[in-house]
């Protein structure tokens, strides 16, 4: 009757347990998505993100100086301007709001930390769009590569090491490499949204970016419904040069991370969404789980996953408890 294989061995004690746990979360596996509006006085506070806040340049460089003391292992930029357009000029106006927090972080941090940019239209736009729209109002795949070339070359010119190609358009990792190639800027990276899912779970990020989009993202962004074509978009983003994948959102789409993971031969990230971060702070506040204990399980779920860097509002944070050795 007495079982030979016992695997409740290995979890008898915290430091077996310790001992033979398969995956670690390390600061430097951290990367803390910061929103900076133009013309903001203060910080404004999320409603729907509880804890974080859409910054002005000085709160800007203020919360990204504790994130790099932390040790997080870069920074993701947002930009929200004041005036949008059809075709979102600020995003490539060298004084467009994103361009001079870009700038102003390189200034400060220089290649102490990793600065990233999110590389996309939709904070830009009239329209609220990822795109420019063509007559008949829909998403114009190709006119947007010329905005998404453009913006590539000024964000790499106010400092970015590292572009997020966020927009879904086919073929913008490779006009993204091929125009910054041509400018100069061989070494900086180009991570793609490789698998990126038209989302409930981007709700809250709608307030974060005050978004004026009308409609949904279902052209251009993944159905929820498809795994199989998260591998056929790696492989062309790989075709087309891409340092970095990645797969968005996180929990919900951890199959796909898996296989992803499995067969990139480069690094892969996840982003833990706008939705997944509330989910938990709401059911935390509410009192139904442990609010921290919930963080930590989801992020470990992602590097067991395959992952090998996440992005999560929580960087800061977690990378403060990672290193102040909590347990
Ligand atoms: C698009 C973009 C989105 C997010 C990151 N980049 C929104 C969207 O695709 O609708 C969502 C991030 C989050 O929800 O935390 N530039």
């Amino acid at each position: 009757m007495a079982p030979i294989v016992r695997p409740r061995r290995l979890r008898s004690t915290a430091a077996l347990r310790r001992l033979v746990s398969e995956v670690h979360l390390t600061p430097a596996d951290l990367i803390l998505p910061m929103f900076v509006k133009e013309s903001l006085e203060e910080p404004a506070p999320l409603t729907g993100m509880p804890g974080v806040v859409q910054h002005t340049l000085t709160s800007l460089r203020e919360a990204a100086r504790e994130a790099v003391d932390a040790g997080v292992g870069g920074l993701m930029l947002f930009g929200i301007p004041t005036v949008r357009d059809e075709r979102g000029s600020a995003a490539d106006d060298p004084e467009g709001i994103l361009n001079r927090a870009l700038r102003m972080l390189r200034d400060e941090f220089g290649d102490d930390t990793v600065i990233m940019a999110d590389l996309c239209l939709d904070e830009f736009t009239s329209h609220g769009h990822c795109g420019v729209l063509d007559e008949a109002g829909r998403v114009d795949n190709d006119a947007t590569l010329e905005r998404y070339a453009s913006m590539a070359v000024a964000q790499a010119r106010a400092g970015a090491h590292v572009l997020g190609l966020s927009g879904m358009m086919d073929g913008q990792v490779g006009v993204c490499r091929e125009a910054l190639d041509d400018h100069g800027f061989t070494d900086v990276v180009v991570m793609g949204y490789t698998a990126k899912y038209a989302s409930a779970f981007y709700g809250p990020f709608r307030e974060a970016v005050d978004s004026e989009l009308v409609g949904d993202r279902k052209t251009y962004q993944q159905d929820p419904a498809n795994g199989r074509e998260a591998m056929h978009e790696l492989d062309l983003d790989l075709a087309e040069g891409a340092d970095i994948v990645m797969v968005k959102p996180g929990l919900p789409y951890l199959d796909v991370l898996a296989e992803v993971a499995a067969e990139s031969p480069v690094p892969v990230w996840t982003y833990q969404v706008s939705g997944e971060y509330a989910m938990i702070e709401f059911a935390a506040a509410a009192g139904a789980i442990d609010r921290d204990r919930a963080i930590e399980e989801s992020l470990i779920a992602f590097k067991r996953a395959g992952a090998d860097a996440i992005l999560t509002y929580w960087a800061t944070e977690v990378s403060r408890w990672l290193s102040g050795g909590r347990r």
